[in-house]
């Protein structure tokens, strides 16, 4: 059965702690936070926001490569693998059976075309919960709020434009994430 958030998240994160750990551990709580606060502020379930948002990066410091095969998931490259390899091992271990947690752990990375609020929530969590600190945080974190359609567009440009700046190659899934949300804000100004 799935771990209960909400009854059992004290060995949630003890599970948590054995395979996450240092910075990202505070990071993964922080997702946490920011998520159940996404969640409180557009009507998503609180549960499955927490359990996600505690959960996403559960295998980031993992033999991904190995896991990828091991679960036959394609990739273009290693950054991007890790929801895809958590959600894959959460679901195997019955840990995590609902799809749409599933579905917000696997795309909290890459983004994808038409998401669901649970994994807008994630995915926006993940950026601009309050360990992080870079520029631009502050106005991503006051869109989140605001709205995280705009939000989700706004973490998708920088991100991409990271990824071309530093050579490096862009997820496809990103890609058609990306013309998805620009396509609900032409023109505008994120
Ligand atoms: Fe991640
Ligand atoms: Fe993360």
């Amino acid at each position: 059965m799935q771990m209960d958030y909400t009854a059992e998240r004290e060995k949630i994160v003890n599970k948590l702690a054995q395979k996450v750990k240092g910075e990202k551990f505070d990071h993964s709580l922080g997702v946490e936070q920011t998520a159940l606060a996404l969640a409180r502020r557009y009507g998503a379930d609180r549960e499955k926001a927490g359990l996600a948002g505690l959960l996403h990066d559960y295998t980031k410091q993992m033999d991904n490569v190995a896991m990828a095969e091991k679960y036959g998931i394609p990739y273009l490259t290693e950054k991007t693998l890790h929801g895809h390899t958590a959600a894959a091992l959460l679901k195997e271990k019955g840990y995590v059976t609902d799809e749409e947690v599933l579905g917000a752990i696997r795309w909290h990375t890459t983004g994808r075309a038409g998401m669901s609020l649970l994994e807008k929530i994630v995915f926006i969590a993940d950026y601009v919960e309050p360990n992080r600190d870079f520029p631009g945080v502050e106005l991503a974190r006051e869109l989140a709020f605001a709205d995280i359609d705009k939000a989700v567009l706004l973490v998708l440009k920088t991100t991409i434009g990271h990824v071309v700046k530093n050579k490096g190659l862009i997820d496809t899934d990103s890609v058609e994430a990306y013309n998805d949300y620009r396509r609900l804000f032409p023109g505008e100004e994120i």
